[in-house]
């Protein structure tokens, strides 16, 4: 089956059971000096799915989501989050905003002198005010819980495995309960077990919560596991955008080349 430009994408669904897009961005183009990395991106995140984004290295996947979370400006185009222009809001009205986006970030540290409970305190005694110490320590079982290491509440990071610091790192970010999920490399590193954990944990808090997520890998098994779609960043666009099985079925070179992947029927 062939796949489809991201733009001319519309989910074959009536009009009322049609998701609304949490994200939509149009013609979204950001340069570094000479270096044109996002070339016109167009991209819809729907309500309640997790798209996977895949590219080669220095497409501009982590500079995409960087732009999303308001972290970085660019150059010209439309990002709507959660109904909202983000290019349009006040400092104070974009960390209201960043507040519902959970961002796991590519190298994302925990804090080494803190245990994991203070590391998963520290955005919400930052971020929420007036909480009392009962509904902290809820808000930390619950995501501890979510991620299921509850039992490494008194531990130091240092004691963790690769995985379990990465799952807590995801734990931090769901405390704050986001409508949407960016999650930069959440596998990278990690040995084929751990990520199949990680890869179930993004389906699972997709299910939980009902988030929206993005998930930026290079791991075909992550993106085939939590992929609802798939979208690929090609020459600072999205060319090929689809299920799983439509991307990598379409006879493009550059899918083929990078990839390399056979698709059985
Ligand atoms: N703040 C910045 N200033 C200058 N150049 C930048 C900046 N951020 C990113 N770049 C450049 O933009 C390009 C895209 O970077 P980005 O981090 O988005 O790549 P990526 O697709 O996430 O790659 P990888 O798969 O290796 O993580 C790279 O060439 C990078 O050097
Ligand atoms: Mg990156």
């Amino acid at each position: 089956m062939q796949s489809v430009p991201a733009n001319q994408i519309k989910p074959q669904r009536t009009e009322e059971s049609r998701p609304s897009a949490v994200i939509a961005i149009r013609g979204l183009k950001i340069s570094f000096g000479d270096l044109h990395v996002l070339r016109g991106v167009d991209l819809d995140l729907y309500q309640g799915e997790n798209l996977v984004v895949l590219g080669r290295s220095g497409t501009g996947k982590s500079v995409l989501i960087k732009i999303i979370a308001g972290l970085l400006r660019p150059d010209s185009g439309e990002v709507d989050v959660l109904g909202q222009n983000v290019d349009q809001l006040s400092a104070r009205e974009l960390d209201t905003l960043r507040l519902k986006i959970g961002f796991s970030f590519q190298n994302s540290a925990l804090y080494d002198s803190m245990t994991v409970r203070e590391n998963l305190e520290f955005p919400l005694i930052r971020n929420v005010r007036n909480l009392s110490r009962q509904e902290i320590n809820r808000s930390v079982e619950e995501a501890l819980d979510d991620v299921g290491l509850k039992q490494t509440i008194n531990q130091m990071p240092s004691e963790l495995s690769g995985g379990q610091r990465k799952r807590i790192g995801i734990a931090r970010t769901l405390i704050l309960k986001p409508e949407i999920m960016l999650y930069d490399e959440p596998t990278a590193g990690l040995d084929p077990i751990t990520s199949s954990e990680i890869n179930n944990l993004i389906n699972e808090v997709k299910e939980r919560h009902n988030t929206s997520s993005i998930v930026i890998t290079h791991d075909l098994t992550c993106a085939k596991t939590v992929g609802d779609r798939i979208a690929m960043l090609l020459d600072g666009r999205f060319e090929q955008v689809g299920t799983f099985e439509e991307v990598f079925a379409a006879d493009d070179e550059r899918v083929k080349q990078f990839y390399d992947y056979k698709f059985v029927d």
